[in-house]
């Protein structure tokens, strides 16, 4: 089957045994919870969402990565997507766009972002410490001009408006959020991300804000729960508790923009393509103990209701949301984490901010393998407030705050300011905020 892992990477299993654990933010997000909507009303959600999930992963399983929606950059920019796309999106939460920046200029663009982090080694940081490849650099001329790109903001906008919101207080014209960029030589194993979801972790159970997006689903009706509801979305708290790891903006989807290519097991990424009933069977989790005997684990009528304690499988308030086979067993995650297709420079791979998604731990390929990260975030008061700042702080050489970085890239070897992006660029970049 296309895209499916040959053998699942040494990621950590996530103990479901904390009973010891005293800290008052699990117990209290745990406790608002079961009062506001009673354990009935959970339990009901528990069941519905374990079936769900049975035809969910075995549609996955089927299918394997072609259920990954594949779009072309050169349609879609002129086109929109069609009706069959935007449902697809919708349903599996994730896109690879092809050809969103042409592939020669592509090879450009890398050529030079590779000559700006070797002209400035020594002063950008970079992450893990033992193999750095996650560069902190957010205002590089290369980023610049892909963010910029009429095509990316063009995606950009398309992407935000699957998203909805009656209220009429947000519209889906891009912001840029800083972000970094990769640049991973071959050979180099990388085990620190696997399968995780971004946008906070304890912040969706403790956040009154963020846990009204999930609303329906704790009312005993996951089957309602809507993915892609912006109104509510819009005032979510995403990082009730500060980390590097947690995005204080919203974004409608995450996303890479390949500058080098990549395919499975050559710096990839993986995706679980599904993210409503994921996400529901997700937030249920703590709720309930797993069946004593082995046999039983996948009945989720033998689950017990967990009233008490702080159990919340690979929850760590500073971390992103990870998962794992052993404490989501009904994801049958060793089945549907699925490589994306092979990526050429140029493409771009989006998946929602509710997706579970994991970096590829080989990269068994010849060349270094290289993406910018670079989001569709659309606007909302919070997120103007954020692009604003971010824009301030950057021209007076600081860092984004989300990213606590202290280097003044105003400073380093190459760096090329604003002066060429276009009135919309600017527009995004929060120039009229
Ligand atoms: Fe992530």
């Amino acid at each position: 089957m296309p895209g499916r892992i040959h053998e699942w990477p040494a990621w950590p299993e996530y103990n479901t045994d904390n009973s010891t654990c005293q800290d008052q933010d699990f117990i209290n997000a745990k406790k608002a919870i079961i009062e506001e909507f009673g354990p009935e009303n959970l339990q009901k959600a528990w069941i519905r969402v374990c079936q769900d999930l049975s035809s969910v992963t075995d549609e996955i399983i089927r299918l394997g990565n072609e259920i990954i929606p594949i779009c072309s950059a050169e349609y879609i920019v002129e086109n929109g997507f069609s009706s069959d796309e935007q449902e697809w999106i919708k349903r599996t939460g994730c896109a690879i766009v092809r050809g969103v920046i042409p592939r020669k200029e592509a090879d450009m663009l890398y050529t030079e972002m590779h000559q700006y982090i070797s002209d400035n080694r020594d002063r950008i940081k970079a992450w893990p410490a033992e193999t750095p490849s996650m560069y902190e650099i957010y205002d590089s001329p290369a980023q610049n001009a892909i963010r910029s790109h009429p095509n990316h903001l063009r995606l950009q906008k398309l992407l935000n408006g699957l998203w909805h919101d009656k209220s009429g207080e947000t519209s889906s014209d891009p912001l840029i959020y800083y972000d970094g960029v990769r640049d991973r030589p071959p050979k180099q194993v990388f085990l620190g991300l696997g399968p995780h979801i971004d946008a906070g972790s304890l912040s969706r159970w403790a956040a009154p804000t963020y846990r009204k997006v999930y609303q329906s689903i704790f009312c005993g009706h996951p089957e309602n729960h809507d993915a892609w509801d912006l109104e509510v979305r819009k005032d979510a708290v995403q990082d009730l508790f500060k980390a590097p790891s947690h995005s204080s903006v919203f974004r409608a989807f995450q996303g890479w923009t390949a500058l080098t290519p990549s395919k499975a097991r050559e710096a990839s990424i993986l995706l679980y393509p599904n993210v409503a009933t994921t996400i529901a069977y997700l937030l249920l989790r703590p709720f309930f103990n797993p069946p004593k005997d082995e046999a039983d684990i996948m009945d989720a009528t033998k689950w017990t209701f967990n009233e008490s304690g702080c159990c919340f499988p690979g929850t760590e308030k500073e971390e992103s949301q990870y998962l794992s086979r052993s404490s989501h067993p009904h994801l049958r995650l060793e089945e549907c984490m699925m490589h994306v297709p092979d990526i050429q420079a140029g493409d771009t791979v989006w998946w929602h901010s509710d997706l579970c998604h994991a970096v590829d731990p080989e990269h068994g390929g010849a060349q270094n393998a290289s993406v910018a990260f670079i989001a569709a975030v659309p606007t909302t008061e919070m997120t103007k407030t954020y692009i604003k700042q971010q824009l301030l702080d950057g021209l007076a050489g600081r860092q984004p705050s989300d990213s606590q970085g202290k280097v003044n890239e105003t400073l380093l070897k190459g760096y090329q300011g604003h002066g060429s992006l276009s009135e919309d660029a600017r527009r995004a970049f929060g120039y009229y905020i």
